[in-house]
């Protein structure tokens, strides 16, 4: 999993050292939405720990996928390279970002781009086939910010799941998540991802993000995504998705190597690590 963020237990250190790379990419010539997904995003990783999920839950393979805060559906895309039988859907608000997405990552797939429907709505639309799986990856429901509604999300999510359907979220927090701070990190040796952990606000929740690029020729993209969130806490969203009717709601806390890095593995972990940095999924069971 790439994520927006690097995890960090208690021994680790706050900059990473990066070898210097050689590249032409520059501010002037990249492309907004290719950053994004190499910096952040990992399908594969994403659509192992779905099927696992599923698998761990129901004891059977799931279908279909509704991606929610879909992007530029690059999930949503390969979630149907897995078979004639698999089918995605991809809600997301913005008509340029699925545009791109449809034009980089839907209509490559040729003929399996006919098992994927990339919708322009909001997340709380109804589904337009129950899913066996839904998911709101990198932290997008933290635009809801009053319970209110995150709950009308989540009430949202468990109409529109088929009856043995699961809800997959993930979630990061940790003693670092409320401070200011900017974490750099070179991706494929071309360029720099930057997330800048703005403002928090403990009174309210509010949680201020930015993404920024840099190039080795030292042109940069500043504010190229922004984040106007509340940060949520993992009891807070485990007690709603439980009022929203979840019969189960489960937490998988990413474990850390002997560095104090996240491992990548995740674990069924209810309490979590008490650490500076966390990441971890929630799963919730119809
Ligand atoms: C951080 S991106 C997430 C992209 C991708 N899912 C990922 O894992 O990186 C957030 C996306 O959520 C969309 N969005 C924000 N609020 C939304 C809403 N209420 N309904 C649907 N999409 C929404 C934005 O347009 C944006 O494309």
């Amino acid at each position: 999993m790439k994520g927006q963020l690097q995890r960090r237990g208690k021994k680790g250190s706050k900059k990473r050292k990066a070898k210097k790379p050689i590249s032409n990419l520059t501010a002037a010539n990249a492309d907004l939405h290719d950053l994004y997904q190499r910096a952040v995003q990992d399908p594969d990783f994403e659509i192992e720990f779905l099927n696992r999920a599923y698998r761990e839950i129901r004891n059977k393979e799931p279908r279909h996928l509704r991606e929610d805060f879909c992007g530029t559906a690059f999930t949503t895309s390969r979630w149907v390279t897995q078979g004639d039988d698999y089918t995605a859907e991809g809600f997301d608000l913005d008509q340029s970002t699925l545009d791109w997405g449809r034009e980089q990552n839907v209509q490559p797939l040729g003929a399996q781009a006919e098992r994927v429907n990339l919708v322009r709505g909001d997340v709380r639309d109804p589904a337009v086939i129950p899913a066996d799986i839904r998911s709101a990856q990198n932290f997008s429901y933290q635009v809801f910010h009053t319970r209110t509604e995150l709950l009308e999300y989540f009430r949202a999510v468990y109409a529109g799941l088929a009856d043995d359907g699961i809800f997959v979220m993930d979630m990061y927090g940790g003693s670092e998540a409320v401070e200011p701070l900017e974490e750099e990190r070179w991706i494929d040796d071309e360029f720099i991802y930057v997330w800048d952990q703005d403002e928090h606000w403990p009174g309210t929740g509010e949680h201020k993000c930015y993404i920024h690029f840099r190039f080795e020729d030292g042109s940069e993209i500043l504010r190229a995504f922004q984040y106007d969130w509340r940060l949520w806490s993992m009891p807070e969203a485990k007690e709603l998705l439980a009022e929203a009717g979840f019969k189960r709601v489960i937490s998988y806390f990413e474990e850390f190597d002997d560095e104090g890095d996240g491992s990548g593995e995740y674990k069924v972990n209810e309490r979590g690590f008490p650490c500076e940095s966390w990441l971890a999924y929630i799963v919730a069971a119809k």
